[in-house]
């Protein structure tokens, strides 16, 4: 098994950006109108958090660095911040602001950290909810910013409903200040273009507006947006760059995460539709964000594809299976109810229907496991067979092995697990237990009912079960003898 083939590719950023910045994501706050105990930048989308979502848009956009500011759940954000650097091969740097005052505060404490970074660096600042951002929406933005010549850029939408965001108040084509809704007048709420919560300048603007931002009187909070008025004042360019509205949704609470999850899944069916997948109903799938399907697979409804599950091409998986961190080579075809965990099935192999394949499952090419069928750390050469309602763990089956009805590995004595080997051409009938340790040499036969207790050599015939004795008429005598008793 090609174990690569199990992680995340990062083939998706072939080309080097045209940009390089380091970004400082904001991802301190709880997140109270999730109304969940786990901070908000934790919450999932397609089984990633969004802090994955928004650090992965900004590596293909030229992020070299990201500074992350941390604070409710600090251990939790640290520790999945450090799984996605290390996954996206992205240097991630934590700050920790102590209290929640705003975003304006959370963007100070970023750059208090960054005393060794030029003023004239590029730096995008982005909330840590900005969760379908994407990078070629990022070179967007920059490229908006590069042509305005703005020494502050933000990333603006145009809403037909604007509220909850704050307005991008505007003279002419130049944006004045940004006022939070909480503080508009009702002339300014009718305001339909907002502040998507994304931000380009230069550390040195940074340096020199962060300290005039001052405390809102309303709520006490310092506002990033703040930010623009401020550069105004200061004669500094402010730019306005209109990105596609679905880019800078933000996601507060349970329904705007997912109002963002279905924008995501369309995103993501749609390039995979576009790649030559197909999907009989493709609203009756769930799909990961880590997962791949090669061109010509058909994928039925109610299946759900998880983790980092890679489908190859003209794969069929028929209706209700769920297969998470999985590897299905070209031309497999998966049979209806499956479940497989951690699993890989070789090319042209045919699975299920209702076969479950535990963690450490190796199937290898054109092989076939059919009904109500177990597998769990064990390896299934290529062509064998175990077509009926058997349990294999821990065992290692050779080529070209044929397995009967209702085989059963006798793996675990209540403290240890033990190794079960079928050596390449055996045939194994129905009804046979192992009791392992124990190997099944080269093209051995292994008689119907038997429970092996010994290891077979090579080129042999095991059986282990009582002779059958016939006893002609015995079955009148039987009945005879009840009746009699009955009466
Ligand atoms: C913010 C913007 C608003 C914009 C909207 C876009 C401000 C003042 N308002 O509002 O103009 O339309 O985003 O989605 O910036 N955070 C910290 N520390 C804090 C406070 C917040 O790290 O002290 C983080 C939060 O974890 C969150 C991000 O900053 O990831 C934005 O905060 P949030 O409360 O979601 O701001 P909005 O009210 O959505
Ligand atoms: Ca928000």
């Amino acid at each position: 098994l090609p174990e690569a083939a199990l992680s995340n590719s990062f083939s998706e950023f072939p080309q080097m950006a045209t940009q390089s910045f380091t970004a400082i994501v904001l991802a301190a706050g709880k997140g109270t109108r999730m109304r969940s105990p786990a901070p908000k930048v934790l919450q999932p989308l397609a089984g990633r958090s969004m802090l994955f979502h928004v650090l992965k848009a900004l590596k293909g956009a030229g992020a070299s660095k990201v500074v992350a500011v941390v604070g409710y759940g600090r251990e939790l954000v640290d520790s999945e911040l450090t799984t996605i650097g290390e996954e996206l091969y992205l240097p991630v740097e934590s700050v920790f602001q102590a209290q929640q005052m705003g975003t304006g505060d959370a963007v100070k404490v970023a750059i208090a950290s960054m005393t060794a970074h030029a003023s004239e660096e590029s730096v995008v600042i982005v909330n840590g909810d900005c969760l379908l951002l994407q990078s070629q929406t990022l070179e967007q933005f920059f490229a908006d910013h590069t042509t305005l010549k703005s020494a502050l850029c933000i990333g603006a939408l145009e809403l037909s409903d604007p509220t909850g965001y704050g307005r991008v108040v505007t003279k002419g084509k130049v944006a004045q200040r940004i006022v939070e809704e909480r503080e508009a007048t009702a002339r300014e709420q009718k305001i339909q273009l907002v502040n998507g919560g994304a931000y380009i300048t230069r550390v040195g603007v940074l340096r020199k507006l962060l300290p005039k931002i001052k405390a809102s009187k309303r709520s006490g909070e310092f506002y990033l947006t703040d930010l623009v008025a401020l550069a105004n004042a200061a004669k500094l360019k402010v730019g306005v760059s209109t990105l596609p509205s679905e880019d800078l949704l933000g996601a507060n609470d349970p329904f705007e995460l997912a109002t963002a999850e279905n924008i995501w899944r369309e995103r993501k069916l749609l390039e995979l539709m576009q790649n030559g997948v197909r999907f009989v109903d493709p609203l009756r799938v769930t799909l990961d964000e880590g997962i791949a399907i090669g061109a010509g697979s058909v994928i039925e409804p109610d299946v759900m594809l998880l983790g980092a599950t890679k489908v190859g091409q003209n794969v069929t998986i028929q209706m209700g299976s769920r297969i998470e961190s999985s590897l299905i080579e070209d031309g497999a075809l998966i049979k209806a109810h499956c479940y497989f965990l951690n699993a890989s099935v070789g090319q042209g192999a045919h699975v299920g229907p209702f076969a479950n394949l535990r963690p450490g499952t190796k199937l290898g090419a054109n092989t076939k496991v059919g009904n109500f069928v177990e597998f769990k750390q064990a390896v299934l050469g290529d062509n064998s067979k175990v077509s009926h309602l058997s349990y294999v763990g821990d065992a290692t089956i050779g080529k070209d092995v044929n397995i009967g009805c209702g085989f059963i590995t006798c793996n675990y004595d209540g403290f240890q697990k033990h190794q079960t080997k079928i050596e390449d051409g055996a045939f194994i009938g129905s009804d046979v237990q192992v009791v392992a340790p124990l190997t099944v040499g080269r093209d051995s036969y292994i008689a119907s009912g038997t429970t092996l207790t010994l290891n077979v050599p090579e080129g042999s015939l095991a059986v282990a079960r009582v002779k059958q004795e016939n006893k002609i008429g015995y079955s009148k005598r039987i009945k005879d003898r009840m009746r009699r008793a009955g009466k």
